[in-house]
């Protein structure tokens, strides 16, 4: 087994996922970069790797349960061993949807990737996380997601949604339910928001570079043993659930 930590990003080609492979890249880690499209995802290793980071290219659709497998083979076969997850990969799933008029479809297509996506990816991955002395898992969330914030009159949680932030608000849950069942390994899980970040996720309408926005993931990422687990952080600390 190598001594080398070794995480996986998905959704790692582009946007904020792309910044966590960098940044896990500069602390001398082996980086797996997630990806389906294979051009994407060879143009991003092939940047990273120039910028000197330990990149390799990961073949991952999170929708898809044999690509999911093969990733995970392909991690046991090159390091025997997860030490880091990072489930980024995430899609709003098409606007408007608002929630008298959303297609079924666009809720189905935002949880089949944003929650259930994380479920099959973190399951498939978890007996490697588990021969790792200080497995961490980062779920990138959203603070649109926080019910605390959607009920506090003059908070700013985005557009009105049936899809996108509902799914957030699962993908929350599903952390929580995580943390419980693990709570007794040394696997710390948590749920991450980047802030407003401009990407194609939102057409580059938010406000923090791709950089800023993958600084939290990368602070969960490389949490102490004694650190926090079934938490919702950004880059101010504690988020509402
Ligand atoms: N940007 C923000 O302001 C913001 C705010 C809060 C939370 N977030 C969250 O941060 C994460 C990253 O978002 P981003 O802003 O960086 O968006 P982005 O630039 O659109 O990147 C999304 C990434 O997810 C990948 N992806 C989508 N569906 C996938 C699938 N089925 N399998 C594998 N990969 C898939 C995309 O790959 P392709 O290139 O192949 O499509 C891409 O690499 C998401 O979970 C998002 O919800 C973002």
């Amino acid at each position: 087994m190598t001594e080398q930590t070794i995480a996986l990003v998905t959704g790692a080609n582009k946007g904020i996922g792309y910044e966590i492979a960098a940044g896990l890249g500069a602390l001398g880690w082996q980086v797996g970069v997630g990806a389906r499209d294979g051009q994407r995802r060879e143009a991003a290793v092939a940047k990273l790797r120039a910028g000197g980071a330990d990149a390799f290219g990961v073949p991952l659709d999170v929708t898809d349960d044999a690509s999911v497998a093969a990733a995970a083979r392909l991690i046991e076969e090159r390091a025997g061993r997860l030490d880091v997850l990072v489930n980024n990969a995430g899609i709003t799933g098409g606007m408007p949807q608002t929630p008298t008029t959303v297609d079924p479809e666009t809720v189905r297509a935002a949880v089949e990737v944003n929650v259930i996506g994380v479920i099959r990816v973190t399951n498939a991955m978890l007996p490697l996380l588990r021969r790792s002395a200080s497995p961490r898992i980062v779920n990138m969330s959203s603070t649109v997601g926080s019910l605390t914030r959607q009920t506090t009159p003059g908070a700013e949680t985005g557009p009105i949604s049936a899809a996108y932030t509902p799914s957030k608000t699962f993908l929350n849950a599903v952390t929580v339910q995580y943390a419980k069942e693990l709570r007794d390994t040394n696997i710390l899980i948590n749920a991450a928001c980047p802030g407003f970040t401009a990407t194609d996720l939102n057409g580059f309408r938010g406000v923090r570079t791709p950089e800023q926005g993958a600084a939290i993931a990368i602070r969960l990422a490389t949490l102490p043993d004694d650190g926090p687990t079934g938490g919702f952080f950004d880059d101010a600390g504690v988020i509402p659930w």
